[in-house]
């Protein structure tokens, strides 16, 4: 049994993209029987903004998606990262182990400064990948369920627990990746199906939203439906997420609508992801918030006393436990 850590940040609904992307993959591991951790990384709502939003709301929407996609509240550890003290110590030692450069080199860091476009980057949004590391390495956890966006992150941890491990002491495993089965999943308008962009089908959403954002999408002027993602990415993206949801194979499902064109295409899309949402919708419905507060309060315990225990270790290893405490 392995220990699995992912996160997300809390910035707004969870969408088909992190369902099939990553969410999925954490249910099925708590079937398996792993320990499984999501950090809500409340801190990196702030690395490319000034104001965080409703974060008190927006965190707890979050964990009303977890509990809707299936993780079980009696044996997932869901916490804001923010409300684990010994956690965020970590950064400090860490910090020490990159050197500029390097954070400086992170392609996902560079994307987001550009998409940004603000005139300054923090020292938060710079280091940002150092606290995920913390994140990652206060549970020691080893398998990470992430997107294809996160892996130069997930670089970032492992060098870190080397170099923690050869200059101190071996405190920490070097945590794999978990890809998912579709690691970018496209939006609805062709680019990265995302929170900011507007672009997603939020897990939340009900079936007339769920309805009106398929019949909205891009398509193209060719009748038959065919699967040719080089040629035909729209087409061939709702194509994909109808397969996704139904189980299918793009190329089968467009075998079936043939010659029904795009119209028939959107009413099967709609019709998949329905299918795969309303249950969610359902077990979302019946969560009160006694049940969130629960959830959150029981997940900041355990990761506390954790991350207390790594960060004992951490300060021995590095000498700087002068008394016992
Ligand atoms: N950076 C991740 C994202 O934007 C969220 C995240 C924070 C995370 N801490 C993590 C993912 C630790 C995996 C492990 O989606």
């Amino acid at each position: 049994m392995s220990r699995i850590l992912t996160g997300d940040r809390p910035t707004g609904a969870l969408h088909l993209g992190h369902y099939f992307g990553t969410l999925a993959n954490r249910v099925r591991l708590q079937h398996e029987g792993h320990e499984v951790f999501v950090v809500v990384a409340d801190y990196q709502v702030i690395t490319d903004r000034d104001e965080p939003g409703p974060l008190r709301d927006t965190v707890r929407e979050l964990v009303r998606d977890y509990l809707a996609v299936g993780l079980d509240p009696d044996r997932t550890v869901v916490f804001p990262h923010s409300a684990v003290p010994a956690l965020n110590q970590l950064l400090l030692p860490f910090l020490a182990l990159v050197g500029k450069g390097e954070l400086e080199r992170n392609p996902t860091v560079k994307d987001e400064i550009r998409s940004a476009g603000r005139a300054t980057v923090s020292g938060l949004m710079l280091t940002y990948p150092v606290h995920q590391a913390a994140d990652i390495l206060f549970c020691k956890g080893e398998l990470v369920p992430v997107g294809k966006d996160q892996l130069p992150h997930l670089e970032v941890c492992r060098t870190i627990a080397r170099r923690f491990n050869e200059r101190y002491a071996p405190v920490f495993p070097l945590p794999d990746a978990l890809l998912g089965e579709v690691p970018v999943l496209r939006g609805l308008d062709g680019r990265k199906m995302s929170k900011s962009l507007g672009n997603a089908i939020a897990l939340s959403d009900p079936r007339e939203v769920i309805a009106a954002k398929i019949r909205a999408a891009r398509t193209d002027s060719a009748r038959t439906i065919t699967y040719e993602p080089d040629t035909r990415p729209d087409v061939a993206n709702l194509l994909t997420i109808a397969g996704l949801c139904s189980g299918r194979t793009p190329a089968d499902l467009a075998d079936e609508i043939g010659a029904a064109g795009a119209a028939a295409l959107k009413a099967h899309t709609i019709e998949a992801v329905d299918a795969l949402l309303a249950p969610l919708r359902a077990r979302r419905a019946a969560i009160s918030d006694a049940e969130v507060s629960r959830v959150l309060k029981r997940g900041i315990a355990t990761a506390r006393e954790i991350a207390d225990t790594t960060l004992a270790e951490v300060n021995a290893a590095m000498g700087m436990d002068v008394i016992a405490l």
